[in-house]
């Protein structure tokens, strides 16, 4: 386990950790070389080989100091028989929902089509390039899934007939266990970390809040916390992350580039990861580390992991990367 780690659980550390959300993927050529052979996405995540090498590819290039495991959280879905498909510059698309099919999937069958992650995460944890590091593995939020689920791709504004999915409360339960069951065998092959990525947190009316975001991801703050575990909570766009994190209690939260700094370091006192636009790795040298130092200072005296406000975009040259890292590294 490494400085990550040690960073959510309070403790000093030597510098500030440091990785990338989207850390594997389209802005590296050995990811894109691997992908182009590789058109089936799901495949590709199941493929324990190929998964871990991209797990470990910005690790090759960039002094990070965790791997995210490469995997997808629609992969949760796929085990629960829904179809689940990528489309170029299109994204998700999922297949008819057949509840029936879905309540009725065992343990069994869903830890059989998820049984490749629990591989990779085993082989991946144990590499030499891991070496007192942490790898993090991850799972989608219950009301993401269910957006996904329901919508069966991502959403543009929110779909209302959501709240009145006639089979929802068992389809929560449903995916709520699923979740768990998940994170379970992550965490028992090597995962010393779960990220739970709310990427439609923003898109809820507030008086659901409690009911498709806060109760169920409460649930699963708890489970992970009960395995020895820490969790990281990325809801995305959320009215109120000081009001998420008072009630979900989270071991550490992502926040995204819309949320003020500033703001955000006064309200909340657990450890903060994340904030700054991915958009500035597009900018020239010293404008982007102009952005970087403003997120570094402001956190100056919190428990801080920098990382972005979202994921890396295709466009981003490694480059870049490569230079806001060493400074990140370099600053303390
Ligand atoms: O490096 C990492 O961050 C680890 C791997 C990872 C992927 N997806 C790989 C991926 C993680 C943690 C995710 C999470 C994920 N997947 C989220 C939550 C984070 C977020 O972005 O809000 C969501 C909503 C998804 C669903 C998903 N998967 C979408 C909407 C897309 C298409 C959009 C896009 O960026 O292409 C994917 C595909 C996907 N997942 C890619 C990667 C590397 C791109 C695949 C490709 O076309 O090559």
């Amino acid at each position: 386990m490494g400085i990550l780690r040690d960073c959510i659980n309070k403790k000093e550390t030597s510098s500030i950790p440091v990785w990338f959300m989207r850390q594997a993927g389209r802005y590296l050529p050995e990811f894109r070389d691997i992908r182009s052979k590789n058109t089936n996405f799901i495949n590709l995540c199941l493929n324990i080989e190929l998964a871990k090498e991209i797990t470990l590819q910005p690790l090759k290039r960039f002094p990070l100091d965790a791997a995210i495991i490469f995997s997808d959280i629609l992969l949760i879905p796929y085990a629960l028989g829904q179809k689940v498909e990528f489309e170029k510059n299109f994204g998700p698309k999922l297949g008819e929902l057949n509840i029936n099919n879905v309540l009725e999937k065992s343990d069994i069958d869903i830890l059989e089509n998820l049984n490749p992650i629990y591989k990779l995460i085993k082989i991946t944890s144990n590499d030499e390039n891991l070496r007192n590091k942490d790898l993090i593995g991850f799972i989608g939020a219950t009301w993401t899934l269910l957006v996904y689920m329901l919508n069966k791709k991502s959403p543009k504004d929110l779909n209302k007939n959501i709240y009145n999915y006639p089979n929802q409360e068992q389809l929560i339960r449903k995916i709520i266990d699923t979740q768990k069951l998940h994170i379970k065998h992550q965490v028992e092959n090597g995962a010393s970390i779960i990220q739970i990525f709310d990427s439609w947190a923003g898109l809820l009316d507030k008086d659901k809040l409690d009911k498709y975001i806060y109760k169920p991801t409460q649930e699963l703050v708890d489970y992970i916390k009960s395995l020895g575990a820490v969790s990281i909570c990325f809801p995305r766009s959320i009215k109120s992350y000081k009001e998420y994190c008072d009630i979900i209690k989270p071991n550490a939260i992502s926040i995204d580039y819309k949320v003020d700094p500033n703001k955000i370091a006064d309200d909340i006192d657990i450890p903060i990861q994340g904030g700054m636009d991915p958009k500035c790795l597009l900018l020239d040298k010293d404008e982007m580390l102009k952005n970087a130092k403003k997120y570094l200072e402001i956190f100056k005296d919190h428990d801080y992991i920098f990382n972005l406000g979202h994921g890396v975009m295709p466009e981003t040259n490694p480059d870049n990367i490569k230079i806001l890292v060493d400074f990140v590294k370099d600053f303390k």
